[in-house]
């Protein structure tokens, strides 16, 4: 486990081990690519993030995973692979999965979106972008983008 500090002042605890948080999760992220470019949304206020946000009553995780990332971006995704979570030490502490995913199909026409759409970019764009929001930045998303590297260099 590796805890950090974010750019809110608040605690998160990382972990590439399963259920080691003792409270349910109810947040999701999917980190999905074709090729090299990986699939953002823009938040109208927080800016770019991988797609994700909160799971509804009655929805199992991944379905939680499928619908964000389909409101978000127009993208319909399969194969989720269980790949990190954190927990997030806020005043009501959350647990957040993070979720590998393969794109089955993005839907050009696609207009209702939750957020500003999808944006695709390369890992090196993610690193120089100026518009990230505030916890793509934080030190966990660095460890899983680094994980993410060595994952993709022995596929
Ligand atoms: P829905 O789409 O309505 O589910 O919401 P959302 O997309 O905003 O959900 P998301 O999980 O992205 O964020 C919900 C709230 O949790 C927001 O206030 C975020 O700022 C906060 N949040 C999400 N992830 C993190 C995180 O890693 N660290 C911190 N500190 N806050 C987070």
């Amino acid at each position: 486990m590796f805890s950090f500090v974010d750019q809110h002042g608040i605690k998160v605890t990382l972990s590439f081990n399963k259920n080691v948080f003792s409270i349910p999760t109810t947040h999701v992220l999917v980190l999905a690519n074709i090729q090299e470019k990986w699939l953002l949304t823009k938040h109208t206020k927080r800016g770019l993030e991988f797609p994700g946000g909160k799971v509804e009553p009655n929805e199992t995780i991944e379905q939680a995973a499928k619908r964000e990332t389909t409101e978000e971006t127009g993208v319909l995704i399969s194969h989720l692979e269980w790949f990190a979570e954190y927990m997030v030490h806020d005043e009501k502490p959350f647990c957040k999965v993070v979720f590998r995913a393969t794109v089955d199909s993005v839907e050009t026409n696609f207009e209702k979106f939750e957020t500003e759409g999808p944006v695709w970019v390369t890992l090196q764009e993610f690193f120089k972008s100026t518009n990230l929001s505030f916890h793509m930045k934080d030190e966990g998303m660095r460890k899983m983008l680094k994980q993410v590297m060595i994952d993709e260099r022995r596929r």
